[in-house]
């Protein structure tokens, strides 16, 4: 099973990179986690619809089983990277994300995880027609004291991404 990952901060240390990093190693029995890099991807203006970075990526994503978001809330939302990435791939024919499984995993330094992100995610997957897994949500609360140099270190953590995985196949293959 193959999964394209997208990491919606373009941050050099960000969190949700050093997730993503981990969580391909935890996942790896479960199915083979490869990154959709959005990192350059231009802003859209509707203007030139040939872009060969988002061509190359919407042909990963429709050749894949499934796609996670690995993504920060950023004022309450999706990140503007990722969702000019999305915006983007949805003007490609054939559109990648359709009937396309996904889930999303978020992580924040405070209380509430990314929830209003993921909501808002979910909402735009409606207009995609993305198949979102429902349960179990992955929103991180906490992160600083949980991801240390590029590693997981709460082992609850690690054992809940396991579990997430493992999950998330099951959905993938149903
Ligand atoms: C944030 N952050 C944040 N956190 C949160 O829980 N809810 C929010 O609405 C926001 N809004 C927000 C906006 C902007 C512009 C920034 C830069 C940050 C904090 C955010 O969760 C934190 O910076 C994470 O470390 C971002 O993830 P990455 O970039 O480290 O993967």
């Amino acid at each position: 099973m193959k999964v394209v990952g997208i990491v919606g901060s373009l941050r050099k240390d960000s969190i949700h990179r050093q997730i993503f990093n981990h969580y391909r190693e935890i996942s790896s029995d479960s199915f083979e986690l490869e990154e959709g890099v959005i990192a350059g991807i231009p802003m859209f203006d509707g203007e030139g619809m040939d872009n060969e970075q988002v061509a190359t990526l919407a042909e990963q994503i429709s050749n894949a089983d499934a796609v996670i978001f690995f993504s920060p809330e950023y004022n309450y939302s999706v990140s503007g990277a990722l969702k000019n990435a999305i915006d983007w791939l949805s003007r490609t024919n054939p559109q990648p994300f359709a009937g396309k499984p996904a889930s999303i995993v978020g992580a924040s330094p405070g209380n509430v995880g990314t929830a209003r992100m993921q909501y808002h995610l979910r909402q735009i997957g409606v207009f995609l027609d993305l198949r979102f897994l429902n349960k179990p949500e992955v929103m991180i609360a906490g992160v600083f004291n949980k991801v240390k140099d590029g590693r997981i270190v709460d082992e609850a953590t690690v054992e809940f991404l396991q579990s997430h995985a493992k999950r998330f196949a099951e959905f993938v293959n149903q």
